[in-house]
């Protein structure tokens, strides 16, 4: 077993955590003020979101210098002492690492806009596609589009040829196919860890290797090509890996590694994660948080069924059962809030399905990461006005869309259910009119509902969901079965019902949850009225059906 197959993870989105400083945006020194805070929760690692040096167009994913924080956040002495903090409470530090690409900022971008330069062939220059003219329309390499809309491809008059940029114009992809970028890369990671850093959270690592050269695909309504398959998992992908994790030491030395990964499978996953590929620790999939779009838009929505969404997870269980590793996650600083998301976000069952949710997720097979205030039960932002939102993906969709036709309307609806800065908001400390976030202005809008959930409230209240979150996070602890017992899905086609099975020898838990708002029925053979130890519920009176969002774990004599 290894260490982190026990833990559980909690992510912080600096920004957006705590501010020490009155500038309104969370910084390094504000989370050093809330490190009993983290300890008391129980969490055994920290996901710190990136705080590097960064013109800030994509909120530091667009990084200018590898090995210095950005003086919004604080200083490099501020990240040691956060190290060690953080150690003294025997909780791990892993950073973000951005290495898909850099900022436009970064030195050896702007050293690389010289085609003379030495570094022109460390990020990815192509001219213009045969027979066109250089940056007229239709004359990018390819059709690639952008993750945030419009061409994957920017011009630049001056040498006139393209640049690859996967993200906003500002991303410029690195090219992993030059060896002095990999080992300009695997250098700075070794510098972090001999800094004290326990591993990294790797940033869209799958589209380091791309399938060249860059090729047309099926195009969407924007006349452009997102087919993720054009661009990740490309056929040195398993040879990278193996070379960062040889290079920096990550499997000699246990480093703690999650790569987010688009366009998998459970197959995949497991030849990046089992033991003997000596890759990755885990992933972060995508399956589970698509199934509420309608197209190869976020912005596309459609309902979510329980179903699919329980099929879906169960094939990683199933998946990597034998052999590599979950993670398991429903929410992120990318992601809408989960309660609102997959819970029932009105007064009335807000706590309860918080805390089934966060039942479901903890009591699966893998290792749990809970983004900072998903613990509180903290709900979308409830924006209803474009000013209010602060995203470069979520203001570029409402600029596209809007002048494509889509009424306001529409596109106001899509961005209060899927934008970034749902999960964005500040953290909610206390009643206070910033809730406790910062003595200034916050650089994004306090959700008003700060007053009823909070830190303050929810600490002193042994049935808030955050008291539910550190029974989760101590069951897994205490229990083997939770960290290593084999899963199996109950009841998939049920569209109220979640419920599955989790053995060890001659150990079982039964976990059975009711994902809607209205009460259920269990079937005679999932109700164990005095046969069966409840080791965890989120209602008293055990009935023998299950009260809207209720739900328990048992422990089967
Ligand atoms: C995934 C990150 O989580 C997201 O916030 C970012 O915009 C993109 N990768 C690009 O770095």
């Amino acid at each position: 077993m290894a260490w982190w197959h026990s833990a559980v993870a909690y992510q912080i989105y600096p920004r957006s955590f705590a501010d020490s400083n009155g500038d309104g945006i969370g910084d390094l020194r504000g989370i050093i003020n809330h490190l009993d805070y983290l300890s008391q929760l129980g969490i055994d690692v920290l996901w710190l979101a990136p705080v590097y040096s960064s013109p800030m167009v994509d909120n530091g994913y667009d990084i200018a210098d590898y090995c210095d924080v950005d003086p919004l956040f604080g200083t490099l002495a501020d990240l040691d002492e956060l190290i060690s903090g953080l150690h003294a409470r025997g909780i791990r530090l892993v950073m973000d690492l951005v290495v898909n690409h850099t900022s436009d900022q970064h030195p050896w971008f702007i050293e690389s806009r010289n085609p003379a330069s030495p570094k022109r062939d460390w990020y990815i220059w192509r001219p213009a596609r045969r027979g066109h003219e250089p940056g007229t329309p239709q004359a990018e390499p390819s059709n690639a589009g952008s993750a945030f809309g419009g061409p994957g491809w920017e011009y630049d008059p001056a040498s006139g040829e393209y640049y690859l940029h996967l993200f906003s114009r500002h991303q410029p992809d690195l090219n992993w196919e030059n060896p002095e970028v990999r080992a300009e890369i695997y250098q700075m990671m070794r510098w972090w860890v001999d800094r004290g850093v326990d591993g990294f959270r790797m940033d869209v690592i799958n589209l380091i290797s791309k399938t060249y050269p860059p090729q047309d695909g099926p195009v969407g309504p924007d006349g452009l090509c997102y087919d993720a398959a054009l661009v990740a998992n490309g056929p040195r992908m398993h040879e990278f890996l193996k070379e960062m994790n040889r290079e920096v030491g990550i499997s000699e030395r246990e480093l703690f590694t999650v790569g987010e990964m688009g366009n998998v499978d459970a197959g995949l996953v497991r030849s990046y994660t089992a033991e003997q590929s000596a890759e990755l620790g885990m992933v972060f999939t995508f399956e589970h948080v698509l199934l509420d779009q309608a197209s190869a838009l976020k912005w596309d929505l459609a309902e979510l069924k329980l179903s699919r969404l329980k099929k879906t997870l169960a094939s990683y269980q199933y998946g990597l059962a034998d052999e590599g590793w979950n993670a398991l996650y429903l929410e992120n600083h990318d992601q809408p809030r989960s309660v609102s998301r997959f819970g029932d976000d009105s007064p009335q069952f807000r706590v309860a399905s918080a805390k089934t949710v966060a039942t479901t997720l903890h009591l699966l097979k893998g290792t749990p990461f809970v983004y900072q205030g998903q613990e509180l039960g903290m709900t979308n932002a409830g924006f209803t006005s474009v000013e209010q939102y602060q995203d470069v993906d979520s203001l570029s969709f409402y600029q596209q869309a809007v002048s494509a036709g889509l009424p306001a309307e529409t596109a106001l609806v899509a961005l209060s259910v899927k934008s970034r800065d749902n999960a964005r908001t500040p953290m909610q400390w206390d009643a206070d009119s910033q809730a406790g976030f910062t003595t200034g202005f916050p650089w994004l809008p306090v959700n008003p509902n700060h007053v009823q959930i909070n830190v303050a409230t929810e600490l002193s209240d042994p049935d808030s969901v955050l008291s539910h979150y550190r029974k989760l996070i101590e069951l897994r602890h205490n229990l083997v079965v939770v960290q290593q017992g084999r899963f199996e899905l109950l009841l998939p086609e049920d569209e109220q019902l979640f419920c599955f099975t989790r053995s060890l020898g001659s150990e079982r838990l039964v976990v059975v949850a009711n994902w809607s708002s209205n009460p259920v029925d269990l079937p005679s053979e999932l109700q164990f009225a005095a046969d069966a130890e409840l080791l965890l519920g989120t209602h008293s009176d055990a009935e023998l059906g299950l009260a809207a969002w209720e739900s328990r774990v048992y422990r089967l004599a």
